[in-house]
């Protein structure tokens, strides 16, 4: 089966690229990338793979490409929450109708397209788990944008019988994170001896999911998924950002003295939990406990700066003056 996997220069989209060459199933992946700051052509380095570097709401281009292949795996979007906050509209056109593009290309193809979903889209949850029929509550732009891509292709499926697939995965984790998002960003501040910002006071908590583990449910999924369905892909891990912390620090040699509790973020979800019987039930089972890894993650990051040493200037550098600068500095 050839893939056009849009957002494969991104953390999941690549490690997913990385998984199916390593499977033997990698013929004829083409990679649909924007490059924005997230999407880096080095996460696909060596890997006999195409790519072409385009925008997924650029419509003649998803079309030619759509047309070389059977099936779409669209990881494109805008990811991270606190940029969302700051400024959303890129992640409405990107989440939202990026994804209409695709659809809209792939039905027409009558080819299978298979949507990279979030826990967020279901809000947060106090107590047990969300299951595939828990209703869409989203808080922030970013899960309100990925709702709305969703919706559509829940659309898409209904309306015209388009062979459609949702897979909603929990906090992923693992090599080839953007440092924006906590754990990276944690691992590298410990390892520079850098104060580790906690909104609030650390307590929410997350549904920890190694990377590689996701790419082989979404692989399982692809394969042998109901047309129409969603499938949740939760890590076997639950824990609060603030033990997420103390694990780095630990690996890392470093004290709580790096702690730097820090305001909250607005509208913080409390607390994500994903069931994910259904998409056990077509034989998956997540591998790599948060134990070994975080552990695996740290040591990556420690034997990879030439990857992170470039992010850590330019516009990240900017990014994290504008949303840690002040708080940091009080
Ligand atoms: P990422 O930000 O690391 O990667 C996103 C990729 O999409 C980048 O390569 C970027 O260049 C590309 N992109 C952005 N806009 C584009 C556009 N308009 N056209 C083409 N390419 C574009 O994100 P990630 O963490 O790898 O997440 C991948 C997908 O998985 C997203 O859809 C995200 O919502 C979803 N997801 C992420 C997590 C997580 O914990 N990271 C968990 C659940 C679901
Ligand atoms: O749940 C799945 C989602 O996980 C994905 O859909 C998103 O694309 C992905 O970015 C991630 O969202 P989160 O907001 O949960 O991830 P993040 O790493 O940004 O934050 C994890 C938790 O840590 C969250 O409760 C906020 C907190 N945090 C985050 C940062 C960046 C801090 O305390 N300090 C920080 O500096």
């Amino acid at each position: 089966m050839k893939l056009l996997v849009t957002g494969g220069a991104g953390f999941i989209g690549s490690n997913f690229v990385h998984h199916m060459v390593e499977s033997g199933k990698g013929d004829g992946i083409v990679v649909l990338d924007k490059l924005t700051y997230a999407g880096r052509p080095e996460n696909i380095d060596g890997l006999d793979v195409e790519l072409v570097e385009g925008d997924i709401c650029d419509r003649d281009l998803v079309r030619g490409l759509v047309d070389r292949v059977d099936a779409v795996v669209n990881f494109a979007a805008e990811s991270h929450v606190d940029r969302s906050i700051e400024s959303p509209g890129e992640f409405i056109t990107t989440d939202v109708f990026g994804t209409f593009v695709l659809l809209e290309a792939a039905r027409d193809a009558g080819i299978r397209h298979l949507q990279i979903s979030t826990d967020e889209v279901y809000g947060s949850i106090d107590r047990g788990s969300f299951t595939e029929a828990s209703p869409i509550v989203p808080s922030s732009p970013y899960s309100a944008s990925k709702a709305g891509g969703d919706l559509i292709v829940g659309a898409f499926q209904h309306t015209y019988g388009a062979d459609t697939l949702i897979a909603r995965a929990s906090n992923n984790y693992g090599p080839q994170q953007h440092p924006e998002k906590l754990i990276p960003l944690a691992v590298l501040n410990a390892l520079h001896g850098d104060p580790i910002p906690v909104y609030g006071d650390g307590s929410q908590v997350r549904n920890w999911l190694f990377v590689r583990d996701f790419c082989t449910a979404i692989e399982r999924v692809l394969d042998q998924g109901e047309a129409g369905q969603v499938y949740n892909v939760g890590g076997p891990d639950e824990l609060p950002n603030i033990e997420v912390v103390e694990a780095i620090l630990e690996l890392t040699g470093r004290d709580e003295s790096l702690i730097e509790h820090v305001g909250d973020r607005l509208g913080h979800d409390v607390r994500y939990s994903l069931a994910s019987e259904k998409t056990e039930g077509l034989g998956w089972q997540a591998a790599v406990g948060f134990r070994e890894g975080i552990a695996r993650t740290v040591e990556w990051y420690r034997e990879n700066e030439a990857w992170w040493g470039p992010l850590r200037s330019g516009e990240y550098r900017e990014y994290y003056q504008r949303q840690y600068g002040q708080a940091l500095a009080e």
